[in-house]
């Protein structure tokens, strides 16, 4: 819960000084939520990256999930059965979570997982803030970025449904919170316009694939394939095909393994996770 207990959890840590009743803290000049831990953020300056990872980056509510479910049927070439035995959160980990339930601190997972395969990992970071290990490794990023006032809109809905912030009445109507994500340093991440530059301006490094979630609903197709592209990998026809129709709004909205259903975090009577997943 975000309560203030949660969020002194969240920054116990000799250099910082959380805010009561903000849900964020400030970490090296960049504002946090409750659930990324200053000591998550400490470990991750020494995370060991490796040159097969790929990492999904995004600002928060900009299709994260959409890319996790994507990435990761590519990876199981079109398998659909092998796909929804297991949740896209357990498929593609986020690397800064440190109160996810089971398990509570991601990274420790993430750094253990099997060498045989590329690990697939999600993340909220800045180009900026990425572990140092990853300035010096070829690890691919595909990042995915989409205009800030859906974002915000979808924050806002998001928010409404997360129990840790309704249980504290802290959302507050749609000004409130469009008010707070104008102003950097009151959103998790911080500055929207900071963060989609940071990797926009390494849009072509060989390792960087930016895509734009506003293209990606235009055409999907087309996006799988510079996606299957970018990270080697070829599908037949048919896994394409299947990756293509799987990954749809409609479908990805009915599938429990990504739509957030059963995650007792969410009451999703208030708003859906898989709201409109529109662009307007
Ligand atoms: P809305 O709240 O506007 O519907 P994230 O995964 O980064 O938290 O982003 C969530 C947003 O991505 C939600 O937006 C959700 O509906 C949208 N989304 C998820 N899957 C999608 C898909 N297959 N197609 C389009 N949008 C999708």
């Amino acid at each position: 819960m975000a309560t203030e207990k949660s969020i002194k959890a969240a920054t116990e840590h000799p250099d910082i000084e959380f805010q009561a009743g903000s849900g964020i803290y400030v970490y090296e000049g960049v504002p946090y939520p409750w659930f990324v831990h200053a000591v998550t953020l400490d470990a991750l300056k020494t995370f060991e990256v490796r040159d097969d990872d790929v990492y999904i980056v995004s600002f928060p509510k900009s299709g994260t999930t959409w890319m996790q479910e994507i990435v990761s049927m590519i990876y199981y070439n079109g398998d659909i059965e092998k796909i929804t035995s297991i949740h896209v959160e357990e498929r593609v980990p986020h690397l800064e979570m440190s109160t996810a339930k089971p398990g509570n601190i991601l990274y420790k997972k993430i750094a253990n997982m099997p060498r045989d395969k590329p690990r697939l990992i999600k993340t909220h970071m800045a180009f900026n803030t990425m572990p140092a290990d990853f300035h010096k490794k070829n690890a691919k990023v595909i990042y995915i970025a989409r205009n800030y006032k859906d974002v915000c809109v979808s924050v806002y809905h998001f928010l409404k449904m997360f129990k840790a912030y309704t249980d504290d009445d802290r959302v507050g109507s749609w000004e409130d919170v469009l008010s707070k994500m104008l102003i950097p340093m009151q959103t998790p991440y911080g500055s929207w316009v900071h963060h989609v530059t940071s990797w926009w301006q390494h849009r072509n490094d060989e390792n960087v694939l930016y895509l734009k979630y506003e293209d990606m609903k235009r055409d999907l197709r087309g996006a799988v394939t510079k996606i299957c592209d970018h990270i080697g990998k070829k599908l037949s026809d048919e896994a394409l095909h299947k990756t293509v129709d799987h990954c749809t709004f409609e479908k990805m909205s009915q599938n429990p393994m990504a739509n957030f259903t059963g995650l007792e975090d969410f009451d999703q009577n208030i708003s859906k996770f898989m709201r409109k997943g529109n662009t307007n």
